[in-house]
């Protein structure tokens, strides 16, 4: 009994290890030691599930640690080996195996205790201390179905999204023929057999059902992704993040653990209010991204607009005429986009940066809330560079300023910069808030080409009088810059 009362507070300390993590993650300065304490927080809940008294592992030590050094050190060479613009692709991964994890927890559980002990829901192992509270069998059941659902549709969904964000999946939406029909027939079917199998079905019976309902929802993970646009991914993601926490609750309940309960419900939650912070500044409704449609190609350009012979009178400057506008700038903005991403420009953005204070001048950093193609993107790549945090300026606090800044630096950047969000009612992003570069005394735009952004619209900013298109890599043509800087 103290045995029991000692983990539930161990787990009490987790889950508000849990909290507090995501509370700090909600801001930059605190976002590393947010990470540090909800790390923590999970070493806990590992240490107390294993070692409790009550704990369920019925397995020998010697295949707990094997499990935990070949999981550990997976996760270790991944997170090594891959790059900051893989992160989303990682993330989707991780994601499909925590839904798989829960597909997984509730078949050994239904086959462990359900099948042995049919009718009466409560195996010698059961967690009856907290299903006593928390459910009964015929909840047990439904849990066991929802996991599984949920479960297996995070992780064939998890893996699409992967697909399209890494290319090696077209990222065309693809719109099969009678889909909600199918999809109907697959939820309906899945779900009709999934809950035949745990209340009612026999023996083996029982598993071939809980298999179908297994393939049905491995369909349709795969026929809700088919229809999206690539470069809508990232809220994909970050939904099938929120779905994955959805499963991992419903399998506490399943084992009876409420930790899992809890911190399965966090992950549900977060991700949720994360998938619409990220349609809000986009200016679009979850159910838009879903039904797809838009941002159709994963490099960007896919709406089709923004050809080089749609503009007309746009003005360009080389690295010695932008060092040379930047001379004389008393206050500067940064504005980094995916394309600063793509070219690892951060650091010589940093070193522009200080060259600039040397000089005397203001230097900011603008962040849009979906610059680049996953939440907080600006952000890590201008921390790895180091830059403090007090010049990285959020999308309310810096727009006011731009009227009075003599010159904006926009590295890569080019859909939160479109003035037609805000200018143009029949633009595809119109109400989609933007940083209002195009505001300041002059903008230095470095990108390649006149190619589009990921939205693939024209964007008139190019041709405004105030703008120099600065056509190069974005570390190439700011290493040049920066070497005439110091040569003047
Ligand atoms: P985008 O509008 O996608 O524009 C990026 C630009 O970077 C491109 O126009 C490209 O032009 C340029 N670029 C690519 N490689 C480059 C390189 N090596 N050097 C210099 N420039 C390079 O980017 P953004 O302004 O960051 O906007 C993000 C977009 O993604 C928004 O539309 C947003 O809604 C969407 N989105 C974001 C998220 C999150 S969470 N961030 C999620 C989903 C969707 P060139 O080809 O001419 O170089």
């Amino acid at each position: 009994m103290e045995g029991f009362q000692l983990s539930g507070l161990l787990y009490l300390v987790a889950t508000a290890l849990f909290i507090l993590g995501i509370k700090r993650l909600s801001k930059v300065r605190t976002a590393r030691s947010g990470n540090q304490l909800a790390a923590v927080g999970m070493l806990l809940a590992v240490v107390v599930t294993l070692v409790a008294p009550e704990g369920q592992v019925q397995l020998s030590w010697t295949t707990v640690l094997l499990g935990l050094a070949i999981g550990a050190g997976l996760g270790a060479v991944m997170a090594k080996r891959v790059k900051m613009t893989g992160m989303p692709e990682m993330v989707a991964l991780l994601n499909g195996f925590g839904g798989l994890a829960s597909t997984v927890v509730a078949l050994a559980e239904f086959w462990g205790r359900y099948e042995m002990h049919h009718g009466d829901f409560v195996g010698p192992n059961s967690p009856a201390d907290v299903s006593n509270i928390l459910l009964g069998g015929d909840i047990w059941a439904v849990a066991i179905v929802l996991s599984v659902l949920i479960g297996t549709v995070t992780f064939t969904g998890s893996l699409m999204a992967m697909g399209k964000l890494s290319g090696k999946i077209s990222g065309n939406p693809v719109l099969l023929p009678g889909r909600h029909l199918l999809t109907a027939i697959l939820l309906l079917g899945g779900l009709a057999a999934g809950f035949y199998g745990v209340f009612a079905a026999e023996g083996s019976m029982a598993t071939t059902l809980l298999f179908t309902l297994c393939g049905a929802a491995a369909i349709f993970g795969v026929t809700s992704v088919l229809p999206i646009g690539g470069a809508d991914m990232p809220v994909v993601v970050s939904l099938l993040n929120s779905y994955s926490g959805l499963a991992a609750s419903m399998a506490g309940f399943v084992i009876g653990n409420s930790l899992l309960i809890v911190a399965g419900a966090l992950v549900g939650a977060s991700g949720l209010i994360l998938t619409m912070v990220m349609c809000k500044a986009m200016n679009r409704s979850l159910a838009n991204v879903l039904v797809g449609g838009f941002g159709e190609s994963s490099s960007g350009g896919g709406g089709g607009g923004g050809g080089a012979d749609e503009y007309t009178g746009v003005k360009s400057a080389g690295p010695e005429e932008a060092a040379m506008i930047l001379e004389s700038a008393a206050s500067v903005i940064f504005v980094p986009g995916y394309g600063m991403a793509v070219a690892q420009a951060q650091h010589v953005v940093k070193e522009l940066g200080e060259e600039m204070e040397r000089r005397g001048a203001e230097v900011r950093y603008a962040i849009h809330p979906v610059a680049g193609r996953m939440p907080g993107h600006m952000n890590v790549l201008l921390a790895e560079a180091d830059v403090p945090y007090e010049q990285l300026w959020e999308l309310e606090r810096i727009n006011g300023e731009f009227k009075t800044t003599d010159v904006t630096v926009i590295i890569g950047a080019n859909d939160v910069v479109n003035p037609d969000a805000i200018e143009n009612p029949q633009s595809p992003i119109a109400g989609m808030p933007i940083l209002n570069a195009h505001e300041s005394g002059t903008v230095l735009m470095i990108k390649r080409s006149l190619s589009a952004g990921y939205a693939g619209i024209k964007n008139p900013l190019f041709e405004r009088d105030n703008t120099f298109m600065c056509f190069g890599d974005g570390k190439g043509f700011l290493v040049d810059v920066l070497s005439e800087l110091k040569e003047s």
